[in-house]
C-alpha cells in the first residue's frame, strides 16, 4: 500500500467533533498536529476546511468537495480522494486530517494513524468511523505534558 497517514484526536467514545467545531481546545495537540503534518499535503473535507477558515501555511491544503464551493486562498479544491492523492504524488506521506466523512473514505487506505486519545467524556455528535484496530500495531504512546488525560499514539498498519 502507498504510505498514507491520518491524524485525529478522539475521545474514548470515538467523538471527534461537536457540530462544526472540535469538542475541546488542547493547545499541545495543536502543536503536535503542526509538527506531524508540517511540509506534508493535507487532505480534508470541505466542512473541516470551512471550520478552520483558512489554508494552513507551509502545507498544500487539498479540500474535497462535490460542489464548486469556494475555498480559501492557498487551498485547492479536489473532487475525489484519488484526485487528492494524485495532487500529492510527490509527498512521501500525505495526511488525511478529517473530518468524519473523509476519514471514512480514506481509512481502508491509511497505513499510519497519528491518534490523540482524549480520555474525557465530551459532548459531541461527530464520530470517527469504526475501524479494525487489530490491523494496526502500536509503535509509540506518550502522555501529553500539559494535560493528564491526553496521550499521543502512533499506529502503523501491520503488513
Ligand atoms: N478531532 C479531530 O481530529 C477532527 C479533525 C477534523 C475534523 N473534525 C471535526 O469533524 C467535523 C467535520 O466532519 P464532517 O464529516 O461533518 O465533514 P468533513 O469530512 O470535514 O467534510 C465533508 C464534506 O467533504 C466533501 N466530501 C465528502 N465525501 C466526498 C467525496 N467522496 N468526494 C468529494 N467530496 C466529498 C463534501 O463537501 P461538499 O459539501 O462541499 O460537497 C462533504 O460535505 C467537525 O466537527 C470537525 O470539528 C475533528
Amino acid at each position: 500500500m502507498r504510505p498514507l497517514a491520518a491524524i485525529v484526536a478522539m475521545s474514548d467514545e470515538g467523538v471527534i467533533g461537536d457540530g462544526d467545531a472540535l469538542p475541546w481546545r488542547i493547545s499541545e495537540d495543536l502543536k503536535h498536529f503542526r509538527r506531524v503534518t508540517m511540509g506534508h499535503a493535507l487532505v480534508m473535507g470541505r466542512r473541516t476546511h470551512d471550520s478552520i477558515g483558512r489554508a494552513l501555511p507551509g502545507r498544500p491544503n487539498l479540500v474535497l468537495s462535490r460542489t464548486r464551493a469556494p475555498v480559501a486562498e492557498g487551498a485547492e479544491r479536489v473532487a475525489s480522494l484519488d484526485e487528492a492523492l494524485v495532487r500529492a504524488a510527490g509527498d512521501p506521506l500525505p495526511m488525511i486530517i478529517g473530518g468524519a466523512e473523509i476519514y471514512r473514505l480514506a481509512m481502508p487506505r491509511v497505513t499510519e494513524l497519528f491518534l490523540t486519545e482524549v480520555h474525557r467524556e465530551v459532548a459531541g455528535d461527530v464520530y470517527f468511523p469504526d475501524f479494525d484496530r487489530a490491523a494496526f500495531e502500536e509503535r509509540s504512546r506518550r502522555p501529553a505534558e500539559s494535560e493528564s488525560d491526553v496521550e499521543f499514539v502512533h499506529l502503523v498498519r501491520r503488513s
